[in-house]
């Protein structure tokens, strides 16, 4: 049986940072739309131009395009077993999307943590934010330094800061989460499956919870 849990939650909650440890913990795959997004950048692939154009400005990329890139991705052999969703789906159109196309699987999303914390946590966090050019792991100058300064832990790949932490974008991926994305909020509260998570806790105390859950959600099935 598959299980697919969808992280939800403000620019800088945590989410990047959950997903990557459920993956290794659960062995579900990790799929972020943010990160995908970021393979094509680099590639310079013409999604990847034109999401830039996009995450630049802290907005959302187009629905359709979005959505067609997590589809090919969900239906990887890979993914069969199911997945970490991080970062989609971001609008109610992208929630139907994968909805339709998980019940054609005949699969469901089982759970989805809301990861919250106050603004200024969330303006702290992507300020000190550091990324590994390799594999996306995710580091913070303050609350989760790497051993080695500018070198990831996990590959020894160079660590850089995203374009889109600079605080002008910040602000406006914020307001773009509350406008745009909170409305998922109350779609999958009446779909019985949010778990609320205060997202200030130590990244352990987080990962913790969300292992208890996703246990409960796949023991209740058996
Ligand atoms: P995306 O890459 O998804 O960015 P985001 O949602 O804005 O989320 P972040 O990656 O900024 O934050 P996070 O919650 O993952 O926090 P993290 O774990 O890194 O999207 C980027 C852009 O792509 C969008 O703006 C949009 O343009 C486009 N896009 C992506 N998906 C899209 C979609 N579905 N539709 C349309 N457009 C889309 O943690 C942040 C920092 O805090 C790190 O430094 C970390 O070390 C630290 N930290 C984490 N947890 C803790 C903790 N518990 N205590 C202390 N520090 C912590």
């Amino acid at each position: 049986m598959s299980t697919y849990v969808v992280l939800l939650g403000p620019p800088g909650a945590g989410k990047g940072t959950q997903a990557k440890i459920l993956a290794r913990e659960t062995g579900l795959v990790h799929v972020s739309s943010g990160d995908l997004f970021r393979e094509h950048l680099s590639q310079q692939t013409e999604l990847g131009k034109l999401a830039r154009s996009y995450m630049d400005r802290g907005e959302l990329v187009p629905d359709e395009v979005t959505i067609q890139m997590i589809r090919e991705r969900l239906e990887r052999p890979d993914c069969q077993a199911g997945a970490i969703l991080d970062g989609f789906p971001r609008t109610t159109v992208q929630a139907d999307a994968l909805e339709a196309l998980l019940q054609e699987h005949h699969a469901r999303v089982d759970l989805v943590p809301l990861i919250t914390a106050p603004l200024e946590v969330l303006v702290d966090r992507l300020g000190g934010r550091w990324t590994c050019r390799a594999q996306g792991h995710v580091y913070h100058e303050k609350y989760n330094p790497p051993r080695q300064p500018g070198r990831c832990d996990i590959d020894g790949s160079e660590l850089y800061q995203r374009d889109d932490d600079r605080s002008e974008t910040v602000q406006r991926r914020i307001q773009v989460y509350f406008e745009q994305t909170a409305p998922l909020i109350d779609y999958y509260r009446q779909r019985g499956v949010l778990l609320e998570v205060d997202g200030t806790q130590p990244i352990e105390a987080v990962t913790a919870i969300l292992l208890q859950a996703i246990q409960a959600v796949r023991t209740a099935r058996v």
